[in-house]
């Protein structure tokens, strides 16, 4: 794993595998590094053809220029002061082009805690890989970079503080990655379990694990439903980190449907390649309670994470069968395929027992969001506007893409049902929307309640891009973690 720590050490002088300087479209090097040097560097970046485009990687020799015998150039472009989103993609594709460097010093710029923050983040995310299930003698590829050095100061608390942010972040978006890209078959809810107790082992976090006699003697008619066709049995998993002087409580849900199949209502081959992915949201629930937790941040938070694997066995649930949520609501299954919003009933009814200021579920809920959406940007909903406005915010500090989306009334109605309480499906237009009706009814009106559809950005099936690999991509981990600082911090009302 890739490490990061700060140095002031004058980067030329550093003694490290590789130098990263930051470069402006002017082929302009940071002021740090003495004049000579710089108008050397430049002139040769010149006659390498480098333009300095954002992002773009030119390596040098340094050839005694630097006690590192390589000098990487970054592209910074046309504006040398990048916003934290720009430096954490910078940042990132330097980390990747580092690959198979044991150690390199990233020097981008007078450093600042926020510029420090964005590069420790964007260099762990771009640094990522998952090579857990290749097997003995497959092909090498080249390992990722093993220290990075970032100039600051380390005896500065705000520089230090920004790192520790910056990497405890970008740790928990890389564990979430990884537990999305494990193979189904090595994640049924029961090591989903064993990984959210496995994540908070040394941290002051409660996890409890309620199996499914447990579910069955409390009513959980949501998670038992969906899990009763999987020879792997359903759970429930609440975690909860309780500091002293908390300023509030925060819930979070996060759908764990370790492998969706469809159930009876199978899904076409194709559909299902992927998944694996359809415990984003509980995967993000897991880090992100990990990292409040190491951040010490003065919230509350408590965890809820209802995970089952939807399959179509002999017990499986049928279409037509009626059901009964949680509390006492009942619910006329048509499509077994609509599962999330099944186990998702269940939890936040149980969420909302505790009364929190605040939840928030992280969901791959519907192909609807994909559709609207497209594969980077997550849908917001809610029950109340000002929520909605203040979780949007909240994901754009922490560098998330999402955007709103309404749940009109006609939605709703959609999913009456002739026999129960609420149908599973609607009419099949704006299923973003009448999945998000759905949740909406088993929260209580005056408690305050956000939905993110993460069912585009949660797995980048294309080309990496910015700091996203392939595959898992540990969507709303970020999110998460700012909505407990910005309730920490009173920002969330
Ligand atoms: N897990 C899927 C949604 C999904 C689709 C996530 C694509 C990620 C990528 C969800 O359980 C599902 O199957 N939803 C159905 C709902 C429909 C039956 C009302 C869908 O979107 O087709
Ligand atoms: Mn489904
Ligand atoms: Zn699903």
């Amino acid at each position: 794993m890739t490490s990061v720590l700060l140095s002031s050490v004058d980067p030329v002088s550093a003694e490290v595998d590789a130098l990263v300087l930051g470069i402006t479209d002017e082929l302009i090097l940071p002021a740090a590094i003495p004049a000579a040097t710089r108008s050397m560097l430049h002139d040769m970046l010149e006659a390498l053809g480098a333009k300095g485009k954002r992002g773009e990687i030119t390596k040098v020799p340094s050839g005694g220029l630097a006690i590192a015998p390589l000098i990487v150039t970054v592209g910074l472009g046309s504006d040398a002061t990048l916003d934290a989103e720009q430096t954490r993609r910078v940042a990132s594709a330097a980390a990747r082009a580092l690959a198979g460097t044991t150690s390199a010093l990233m020097h981008l710029g007078e450093p600042t805690p926020e510029s420090i923050e964005a590069i420790a983040t964007g260099a762990l995310l771009g640094a990522y890989r998952f090579t857990h299930f290749r097997g003995a003698g497959s092909e090498a590829t080249p390992e990722p970079i093993n220290k990075v050095v970032i100039s600051g100061n380390p005896s500065d608390k705000a520089d230090a503080a920004a790192l520790h942010r910056g990497q405890i972040i970008a740790e928990a978006v890389n564990a979430a990655r990884d537990l999305v890209n494990t193979p189904p078959s090595a994640l049924p809810p029961e090591e989903l379990a064993h990984a959210a107790i496995d994540a908070v082992r040394k941290l002051p976090v409660t996890v409890e694990v309620w199996d499914e006699e447990h579910l069955a003697a409390e009513d959980f008619g949501g998670i038992l439903a969906v899990g009763q066709g999987s020879a792997n049995p359903p759970r429930l998993i609440r975690m909860e980190y309780a500091p002293k002087k908390a300023k509030g409580t925060l819930a979070l849900v996060g759908k764990g449907v370790t492998f969706d199949s469809g159930g009876l209502s199978l899904k076409p081959p194709k559909a299902m390649e992927t998944m694996k992915c359809d415990m984003s949201g509980a995967a993000a629930v897991i880090a992100a309670v990990t990292a409040i937790a190491q951040l010490g941040l003065k919230v509350n938070v408590v965890g809820w994470i209802p995970t089952v694997e939807n399959m179509p066995g002999g017990h499986a649930q049928r279409p037509g069968d009626v059901i009964t949520i949680y509390g006492g609501r009942t619910v006329e299954v048509l499509n077994t395929d609509a599962e999330g919003r099944l186990i998702l009933a269940d939890a936040l009814v149980r969420a909302a027992e505790e009364d929190p200021d605040l939840i928030v579920d992280a969901a791959t809920l519907t192909g609807a969001a994909v559709v609207a959406l497209g594969d980077r940007t997550s849908g917001i909903m809610a029950n109340d506007d000002d929520v909605r406005v203040a979780v949007w915010e909240s994901s754009q500090r922490a560098g998330e893409v999402m955007w709103h989306l309404p749940i009109p009334e006609e939605s709703r109605g959609t999913l009456d049902s002739h026999i129960a309480d609420i149908k599973n499906i609607g009419d099949g237009k704006g299923g973003m929307l009448s999945a998000a009706a759905f949740l909406r009814e088993f929260v209580p009106a005056e408690r305050r309640w956000a939905h993110l559809d993460i069912a585009g950005p949660a797995f980048n099936e294309g080309s990496p891009y910015g700091y996203t690999p392939k595959g898992g991509t540990g969507a709303a981990v970020r999110t998460f973690i700012q909505l407990a600082e910005d309730l920490a911090e009173g920002r969330l009302g």
